[in-house]
């Protein structure tokens, strides 16, 4: 039977939401901490395996390859693909990401698929003759592409582990893709708030006629309008149907002739072609060369659970494993949920560890990351000596990254979790970076292209697009990855599979896996409740603490105000997806109620 998550309205949440601070008044023994979780709509529970997407068509389409006999990794290519059709805001074949994997038996990994700078990128590229940063540079246009690692990652992932073949993985991407897809409201909103990029379009270099392809040349073969995403009049609304034969035809070529039939031939003349229009720097040299490489996850102790998570070029795993050595010594569930206490410890933790980030974390492909100095408990026992036991906020000011560490030498995505009836579990966060990436289509491939280059600093101390700095590690050279925050995290215990846990949110990401992961170890959450529940956020620059609707009641914000933290009101950042293994090894699905996400399973 199938099984299709409900969504949690946000008015359904806050009007449940019952703040810790009325638990707190009652007269009678505080609530246990696991009834002070906002309550959340009911989980999908699935019998033998199931997806958690960013879009319900995607989900579904993992669930059916399971139940055609594909695995865990089968069901993730196939949702990945179907992503860059049905939520192309960030699942895309022209961006990058990180998978953690843990099979059946136990073993685990990491795939980086990552961009890289292209050959010709340098240290100074979006400085101005003054020294400047240049806004946008790094942010929309060609200019702020990185040679893109999705295909070829996905084609590594099917040849070390994939059960059916190839084709029939990327064919349910091209259906929906050639067929069209219903839009949803949110998907109507994106679309429509973007202004999107199509030199050749755009230019009027090759003249278009609605309807009958993008240039001379491509014209017939691949013939749609020349802006895949614009409605020829008037503005997209939920429900219409928005068809892709351009990018149908890129997935064709991808189905029949895998990593070629994007790196190679037509698909890569396009894209090349494009990025000469814009005088980009992506050579196909650079797709030559792209390698998606094999990675050792992090792994980390929490209170008897092994949370195996994603190394550098992330710097997510690291600093969720320092924030969560921070906590560790601390009964957060006795502290309470979301009171001033236990959000002062958490954002004190998160506040260390994210100036470490800035400065020690990089591609450990260029540079030595201190990774396992970074890790060790006395390193992180000394950083959280300093965190005030009164409560009171560290200005990030005084706060630098923490000494001793031999020094570095030399934001739209998206997540899915598989668990297959095997066992096999899959966590995957894939990314353009910014909604839409660069905003650049490719003529005629009708794809999009990451803007992933704006991870990199591109001067230090001045910050990206997320608030981020960073400085040497972090800085590009030709074939570099740049830092991301993706932190795509797995959860055993007595080596059993407990969470499968994941978000996109640029620098929020890390915070949003850690919320999710206290939610269910600390506070005894279900899937849902873990990635519904309103958040909070600190990276230490800017010193503010980012505060959701309902995250905080008044009390709680007034008292952290007293204490020197800076709460700011942020509109909802993130979308969570879980997957929880219960004790009886059925799997609950937690979709996030802010997007369109849905936890699919049979
Ligand atoms: O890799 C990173 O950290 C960013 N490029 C992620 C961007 C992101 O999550 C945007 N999503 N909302």
């Amino acid at each position: 039977m199938h099984t299709l998550s409900r969504f949690a309205s946000a008015t359904l949440l806050s009007t449940l939401f019952i703040g810790p601070a009325l638990a707190q008044t009652a007269r009678r023994a505080p609530a246990p901490v696991r009834d002070q979780l906002p309550p959340a709509a009911a989980p999908v529970v699935a019998r033998h395996a199931l997806v958690v997407s960013a879009h319900p068509l995607a989900s579904q389409v993992g669930r059916d390859i399971m139940q055609q006999g594909g695995n865990a990794y089968d069901a993730a290519v196939a949702v990945q693909f179907a992503l860059a059709v049905v939520h192309p805001s960030a699942g895309n074949i022209g961006g990058g990401g990180f998978l953690v994997y843990r099979g059946k038996g136990g073993a685990v990994g990491a795939l980086d698929f990552r961009e890289t700078a292209p050959a010709k990128a340098s240290r100074d590229m979006y400085l101005d003759k003054q020294g400047n940063v240049v806004p946008n540079l790094s942010t929309s246009g060609v200019l702020s592409v990185g040679t893109p690692g999705t295909v070829a990652g996905m084609v590594e992932l099917h040849k070390k582990f994939g059960k059916l073949p190839w084709a029939k993985l990327v064919e349910p991407a091209v259906k929906l893709a050639r067929e069209g897809v219903v839009l949803t409201q949110k998907e109507a909103a994106g679309l429509n708030g973007t202004q999107f990029i199509q030199r050749i379009g755009l230019l009027g270099t090759h003249p278009v006629a609605p309807g009958r392809g993008t240039s001379e040349r491509w014209q017939g073969k691949f013939g749609s309008l020349p802006i895949s995403y614009q409605k020829p009049k008037g503005e997209w609304q939920a429900g219409d149907t928005i068809r892709q034969r351009d990018l149908a035809a890129t997935l064709s070529l991808i189905r029949d002739q895998g990593r070629a039939g994007f790196y190679q031939g037509d698909v890569a003349e396009l894209l090349l072609r494009e990025i000469r229009e814009g005088r980009g720097l992506i050579t196909q040299a650079d797709l030559d060369a792209y390698q998606p490489k094999w990675r050792t996850p992090l792994k980390g102790q929490y209170r008897g659970y092994e949370v195996i998570t994603m190394p550098p070029p992330s710097s997510g795993g690291v600093a969720l494993l320092q924030i969560l050595q921070m906590l560790e010594p601390h009964d957060l569930a006795k502290l309470g949920y979301h009171t001033p206490a236990s959000v002062a410890l958490i954002t004190e933790a998160e506040r260390r560890a994210y100036a470490d980030r800035a400065t020690y974390l990089g591609d450990p492909d260029f540079g030595k990351v201190p990774v396992a100095q970074l890790l060790t408990a006395t390193y992180n026992k000394q950083r959280a000596s300093t965190i005030p036991a009164d409560g009171r906020a560290t200005p990030s000011a005084q706060v630098t990254a923490g000494p001793g560490l031999p020094g570095y030498e030399s934001p739209q995505t998206t997540h899915y979790d598989v668990v297959d009836a095997e066992g096999n579990a899959v966590s995957c966060t894939t990314t353009l970076n910014g909604a839409y990436g660069s905003k650049v289509i490719v003529a005629g491939a009708g794809f999009l292209l990451n803007n992933e280059m704006d991870d990199f600093s591109a001067k230090p101390g001045v910050p990206n697009s997320y608030g981020l700095v960073g400085g040497t590690a972090n800085a590009i050279a030709p074939g570099k990855r740049m830092l991301s925050s993706m932190t795509p995290t797995i959860l055993t215990k007595g080596g059993k599979l407990v969470l499968v846990t994941g978000s996109p949110g640029g620098s929020t990401i890390i915070t949003s896996v850690l919320q999710s992961i206290l939610n269910v170890v600390d506070y005894g959450g279900n899937a849902q409740q873990a990635v519904a529940a309103p958040r909070l956020h600190h990276q230490w620059l800017p010193d503010q603490l980012d505060v959701e609707a309902g995250a905080l009641t008044p009390t709680a914000e007034q008292t952290l105000k007293d204490k020197g933290f800076n709460p700011r009101p942020r509109a909802g950042w993130g979308r969570l997806d879980a997957i929880r293994v219960l004790p009886g090894g059925q799997l609950e699905g937690g979709a996030d109620p802010r997007g369109d996400d849905a936890a699919v399973g049979y």
